[in-house]
């Protein structure tokens, strides 16, 4: 051990002699590598910080986990999207304040947005189908309204990895022939907030306070930016009145509603 202490001692010594600057050299190097080192991990551990905070299932167990006694439920549900647009913007806005909802999807909008779909069930929130492309179903043949039904489940079975378990028929028709052959409970509304129409926020609060009650079921459209502009307002207006939000099929359970394929529900309570 010594001996070989001695040599490359020795080593460093003549080197020493007859290249003075390679010492600079290597320490300058050492010091380049330490440098990059430090900033590699700093931006690693900045990375894992982000990635804490935005856990899908952190976020999951947060929203199932709300307090609910003694609360007023009410199923906030948004339709026609989802829209890359706009859907962003709202599941922050619902994560920020621990709002689970629901989303009737249109087959051909899931389609083209097949991570966004994921990302919205992944955030605690419930989907169902609003059919393939927004038909009106009493109005086409019934062939025609049935394939329409069947292509937006299998979209969104191939996305999702599962059967959806809702459906919304667009604006809310159905007849014998389609509550028979939907095959998943029809989810209408209570609540119409016409948002789409009156595109303010106080119009869409000022509705809704009007004709919200215990197991209401709220109807709104994700694609309308001024919609998702009024959801905080919305969100916060309802709590302060003693109401909380679960998804539909939570709102059912929590009612002790079983809910029925074919069955028509306006509200659940
Ligand atoms: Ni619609």
């Amino acid at each position: 051990m010594s001996t070989s202490g001695k040599s490359s001692s020795n080593l460093f010594q003549r080197l020493n002699i007859r290249f003075p600057w390679l010492k600079i050299v290597v320490t300058v190097t050492l010091c380049l590598i330490a440098l990059l080192d430090l900033m590699r991990s700093t931006i690693s551990s900045t990375r894992d910080a982000n990635t804490i905070k935005i856990a899908p299932m952190a976020r999951h167990v947060k929203i199932t986990s709300r307090d609910l006694e003694g609360k007023k439920l009410v199923a906030l549900t948004f339709d026609d999207g989802p829209s890359s647009e706009t859907t962003p913007r709202l599941l922050g806005i619902l994560e920020k304040r621990e709002v689970p909802a629901t989303f009737f999807m249109l087959g051909s909008k899931a389609r083209n947005n097949p991570e966004l779909v994921k990302q919205v069930a992944k955030e605690g929130h419930e989907i169902g189908s609003h059919t393939m492309y927004h038909q009106n179903l009493i109005r086409i043949a019934a062939a025609a309204a049935e394939s329409d039904i069947n292509e937006a489940k299998a979209v969104l079975r191939d996305i999702l990895g599962k059967d959806i378990s809702l459906t919304r028929t667009p604006y809310g028709n159905t007849n014998d022939r389609i509550r028979n052959f939907v095959g998943t409970p029809i989810i209408l509304w209570s609540v119409d907030t016409l948002d789409w129409k009156i595109k303010t926020t106080e119009s869409i609060v000022g509705i809704t306070m009007s004709q919200v009650g215990d197991g209401a079921v709220i109807l709104m459209h994700d694609i309308h930016p001024t919609s998702v502009d009024a959801v905080p307002t919305l969100v916060d207006t309802l709590r302060d009145n003693g109401y909380e939000f679960v998804t539909v099929s939570e709102l059912a359970e929590k009612k002790g509603i079983k809910l029925t394929p074919g069955a028509i529900y306006y509200n659940l309570r």
